[in-house]
């Protein structure tokens, strides 16, 4: 596992394996909302996109776009700070690296992935290789599940999220989904079956304890089920006519496809 430190911002970050060694993992930026937000407009009005989504606003605008990013600098403060003040102890220069799954150093597990912006780097510093320009690409994230695979509204999904929710950080028996997307520009050349596997591998599982991974895609969505499968995710039930659609994306129900990841083949 290698966390990333561009010391001039003080950012830490994940990159992606070759060839795809030009994307990396950012936090959100608290100085770049303008830029973010117009990034995520035009990601998230793009129907590509926007209609393989379930809960993101469509149309997406601005306001919905800078809110967002305001919302996840919030969350993501605190472990940014206790991130960088790791990385910049004495002797640990650019890089940290981890052995795997153990809580790092005797850190304790945290309950939250900072690395959720998706961006292609477009200049690095010749010297010393750091990123220095980048444009905002997509997004990952880890949340505790929602078990999606209960009725809408129904007593048994509440008391899944409940009972899921109260397990602490670090708690094997911990459900969480993942979720994605990225800018059609970048679509088809191999990017999100890389950054599914960075966030598990460098982040969720050492960092989380991740062991438990669920999540849907629309049955139709046959990229996003071959990016989970490719990162041995299982292919399960398929539940007809289950999720709403909202009016803007056309209304009615779509089927849904469970994927579920243990992590028991994939090798740390
Ligand atoms: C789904 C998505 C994240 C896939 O990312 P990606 O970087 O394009 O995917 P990859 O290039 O890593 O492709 C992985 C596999 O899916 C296949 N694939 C990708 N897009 C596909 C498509 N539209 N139709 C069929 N297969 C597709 C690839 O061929 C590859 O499989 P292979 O190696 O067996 O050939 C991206 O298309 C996207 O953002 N879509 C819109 C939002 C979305 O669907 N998010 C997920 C919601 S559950």
């Amino acid at each position: 596992m290698v966390i990333h430190y561009n010391s001039n911002t003080k950012e830490p970050y994940l990159r992606l394996p070759e060839p795809h060694a030009n994307i990396i993992l950012t936090p959100h930026r608290p100085n770049s909302l303008n830029e973010t937000s117009s990034a995520l407009v035009e990601i998230l009005n793009d129907p590509r996109v926007a209609l393989r989504l379930q809960r993101t606003p469509y149309p997406y605008l601005s306001s919905d776009g800078e809110q967002w990013a305001k919302a996840n600098c919030k969350d993501q403060e605190g472990i940014l700070s206790a991130l960088r003040e790791e990385l910049e102890e004495p002797g640990n220069t650019a890089v940290q690296k981890d052995t795997g799954n153990v809580p790092h150093h005797g850190r304790p597990f945290v309950d939250i992935s900072p690395f959720t912006c998706i961006r292609e780097v477009l200049k690095i510093d010749p010297g010393t290789g750091t990123p220095v320009e980048d444009i905002l690409i997509g997004d990952i994230r880890l949340a505790r599940s929602s078990f999606d695979e209960y009725p809408e509204g129904s007593e048994e999904r509440s008391l899944a999220q409940k009972g899921n929710d109260e397990l602490l950080a670090g708690d094997e028996n911990i459900v969480w989904s993942l979720a994605d997307f990225l800018a059609p520009s970048h679509h088809g050349r191999g990017i999100m079956t890389l950054a599914v596997r960075t966030i598990i591998h460098d982040w969720a599982i050492p960092r989380m304890n991740v062991r438990r991974l669920k999540s849907w895609a629309f049955e139709d969505n046959e990229g996003s089920l071959r990016v989970f499968e490719k990162n041995n995710f299982i292919r399960g039930h398929t539940l007809k006519d289950w999720a709403l659609v909202t009016e803007s994306r056309g209304g009615g129900k779509k089927s849904i496809v469970l994927m579920e990841w243990t992590g028991e083949d994939d090798d740390e």
